[in-house]
Formats: structure tokens, sequence, C-alpha cells
């Protein structure tokens, strides 16, 4: 039975393509992208990472928004909706979120102990070596974070799509471009940054190789959000008369243009720090909160200080619209389902979101003798989330619409606001290109993992 209940939707175009950018933008395109781009080549990965953005990302993207907002339900029914036979599709969708909630909290907490620390004037104990593997092993500490960031997140939700999202990402998303602008302005005239910038952007075609391709793939699928059911979610929420192939454009040149800017930042500074030396760069959270800590050190005066703050700030923003998009799609999985009211169904997020977060949090101290091929309890949720379930569930939605609703049902919906320009790209993509590249995605992330394992 179809509610009668009308859905909460977002106001116009821009609250839409901010709350989505503000999903898209996140940790994944400060730290991973920055150095990814660096280990692949520089400008050849920037090269084919734009490319694969504008085919392969840019159709998966339009197929998911479309899906939701022709159903009208979160990834759980969407799939179901259509044909009952593939309701699975929507089950394992959903688990995506739900698994990935709680850790990306846990780390989000440890973003705001960062903040905190800089604020408090602390910068040159969080530059030394041990303090973050120190916080981290501690047991109360970063779960008193991570409830910090987690409460925060669940009041944005509670408030609703419209009064809480939609008006957080108006107010967070150009704060954050701001901020992304500025640093890597003032990252540009320190010393031996110019170095820096040359290395990121000049392309090394001696570092191109398959490797590159799937790389540039495993990270857009992420950074886009794809995948995770929240563009589904998000999709429902949105207006008739929107258009979608534009906003999937808005949202890419956001999601694009802000891990370039992030590379801008990071690799330069790193260069200054490090007088040139790219094996500085490091990787994961090695980077973020152990060398670039030392790099706000070296900055003599206050400046170190204030661009700290301004960074952890701009982390911690990208951060938050991102873990809201997250818990919104849990919640509005568990509302489609068994028809709850939001603040109870946030509420029940919250505590079941909780309880999954601290053996995350705590796998890095009390619990750290449970590992499995070298990961911690965090990098299991995150390999099993983002290297298996992630290319799985998209292979199942390109499965679904290129053979059993087939492309033109999306197109359908996708032509409810205006003409569909690239149509033939996106049937193309779905039916046959992405597939292919999302098995080899799959196949390589697990090869990996049996290899040295990434984080
Ligand atoms: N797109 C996000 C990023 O780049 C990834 C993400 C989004 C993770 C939403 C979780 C939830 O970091």
């Amino acid at each position: 039975m179809e509610t009668v209940k009308k859905r909460s939707s977002f106001t116009g175009k821009i609250g839409f393509v901010l709350a989505a950018a503000g999903s898209a933008v996140g940790l994944g395109n400060i730290w991973r992208f920055p150095y990814l781009a660096a280990k692949y080549g520089g400008g050849i990965f920037l090269l084919v990472y734009l490319i694969l953005a504008v085919t392969f990302g840019f159709a998966l993207m339009c197929a998911e928004i479309a899906l939701g907002r022709k159903t009208g339900k979160s990834a759980i029914e969407a799939f179901g909706s259509l044909n009952k036979k593939y309701r699975f599709i929507g089950v394992l969708a959903s688990c995506v979120p739900i698994i990935i909630l709680p850790y990306y909290s846990v780390i989000g907490g440890w973003v705001s102990k960062y903040l905190y620390a800089f604020c408090a004037g602390e910068i040159s104990s969080a530059a030394q070596d041990n303090y973050f593997t120190d916080f981290i092993a501690r047991p109360f500490e970063p779960i008193g974070w991570f409830l910090l960031f987690i409460g925060l997140t669940a009041l944005v939700v509670l408030l609703g799509v419209e009064k809480g999202i939609e008006k957080v990402s108006k107010l967070m998303m150009p704060v954050l471009v701001v901020l992304t602008i500025g640093i890597s302005i003032y990252v540009m005239f320190m010393p031996g940054a110019m170095e820096g910038v040359k290395y990121y952007l000049t392309p090394d075609f001696s570092k191109f190789s398959v490797t590159t391709v799937l790389a540039a793939m495993g990270q857009l699928f992420y950074s886009m959000s794809l995948a995770m059911g929240i563009m589904i979610t998000y999709g429902s929420y949105m207006k008739k008369e929107v258009s979608i192939e534009s906003s999937v454009s808005q949202i890419e040149i956001f999601d694009t243009g802000i891990a370039f800017l992030a590379g801008m930042m990071i690799i330069p500074a790193v260069f200054s720090f490090s007088g040139g030396d790219e094996s500085a760069l490091g990787k994961g959270p090695s980077l973020m909160f152990i060398t670039l800590p030392k790099v706000f050190d070296s900055i003599s005066g206050i400046g170190g200080t204030v661009i700290g703050i301004t960074f952890f700030l701009l982390v911690l923003l990208a951060a938050l619209t991102s873990s809201i998009s997250l818990m919104e799609t849990v919640v509005s999985i568990f509302r489609d389902k068994f028809g709850w009211g939001r603040k109870a169904t946030c509420l029940f997020v919250l505590f079941i979101s909780i309880v999954l977060g601290l053996p995350s949090s705590l796998g890095f101290g009390v619990w750290d003798f449970i590992s499995l091929a070298g990961m911690s309890i965090l990098d299991m949720f995150d390999f099993f989330s983002n290297s298996i379930l992630m290319p799985i569930v998209a292979l199942l939605t390109c499965m679904f619409i290129g053979y059993v609703i087939k492309p033109k049902a999306i197109a359908e919906e996708v032509e409810l606001s205006g003409k569909f320009r690239r149509k033939w790209l996106f049937s193309f993509m779905i039916r046959y290109a992405a597939p292919v590249c999302i098995v080899l995605i799959l196949v390589s992330s697990v090869l990996d993992a049996l290899g040295i394992f990434r984080i």
C-alpha cells in the first residue's frame, strides 16, 4: 500500500545539489584523493579521473538519483517496488550505510579532537610522533569524541530534510569552499611549495598503468557516494521539475573541484615541510593526523595554529555533511520499512550506530588483539563495505537497470525535467562499460587485500 503521507523534499535545485555535494565531499576528497593522485602520476591521474567522472560517475549517479525519484523510496524498497524479485538488491544496498556510519563517525570524532587540540593551542604536542597513536589507543577519550560527532549528526537529521539537512548544507558547503581556497592560496606561498604543485600537476606517463585507472575508479565511486543508497534516498526527496542531468554535473564539479583543491593544499604543504621528499606524503590516517600537524607546527608564529584550525574545521565540515547523508539514508530505510516516525527512528539509528561504532574505536587500543590479515576492526568494516559490498551493489544496480527495467525507464524519469542530452552515453555505460569496470575493481581490491592492505 502506498502511504498517503507526503514525503519530505528539498525545496529546490540548490538545496538538492548542495546536500548531495555535501555527501560527496568528505574525508575521501581531502586525504585520499591527493595521496592517490601523487602516487599514480599526478596530472595523468587527474586526467583519468576527470574522464571517468563524466562517463562512469555520471551514468551511475544519474541512475541512482532517478531510481530514487521515480520510486519515491529509499534503497530498501526502490528496487522491489519496480520488480519484486529484485528486492534483495535493495536489502544489500541498505547494509552499506548501516556499516559505514558507525566507523565513519569514529574517524569524525578524531577530527573533532584535533580541531579542539589546535583551538586549545596544543599544536606542538599534536605534532609529536606518538600523539595520534596514543590518542586512538585510549579507551574512553576517542569514544567521547565519537559520541559528540555522531550526536551532532543525529541532531541535524532529527530536524528533517528541509529544516536540517538542506539548511546545514547551504551554510556549510560555501564555507567549506572558501576555507579550501583560502588554505590553498596560503600554502602556495610557503617556501618550496611550487615544487609540490609541479609534482602534483605534471603528468608522469611512466606511472600510468591499468592500476591507475582502477585506483581512479575506486576513488570515484567512494567519492561520489555511489552504491551506498545515499543518492537513491536523496533522489527520492527531489522535486520532479528539477533537472537530474544538470544537478549531477554540478555535484561532480563540486566533488572533483574540492578534491583537486585538497591536493593543491596538501601536496605543496608537505613538500615545503619535507624539502621535496614525496615519501612524506605517506597515506591514509598518517597523512592527516601525523604528517599534517607536523607541517602546521613547522609554520612559525601564530600562522600554524590558524592554518591548523582552519584545516581541521574544513575537514570536520566535510565529514559532518557526509555522515549526515549516511544517517539520513539509514533513517529513511527504517522509516520506509517499518513506517516509524522520524524522531523515534533517528534515536534508534543513533543507538545502533553507537553500539556498532564502539568496537571500531576500541580496536585501536584495548581490543587491538582482534585483527584479520593485519586489519584493525575499523579497517575490516571499511574493507568489507568499500571493497566488497559496494562494487557488488553497483554491479547489481547496473544489471537491474540495464537488463531488467531497461535504461529507458530511467531515461523517462530524467526527461521529466527536459531533454536527456547524454542518454546514449548513459545506456552504454550502464549496460556494458560500467559492469565490466566494476568487476575489475572488485577483483583488484580483493587481490590488493591479499597483498598489502591500504586504508
Ligand atoms: N563521498 C565521501 C567521501 O569522499 C564518502 C562518504 C560519503 C562516506 C558518505 C560515507 C558517507 O569521503
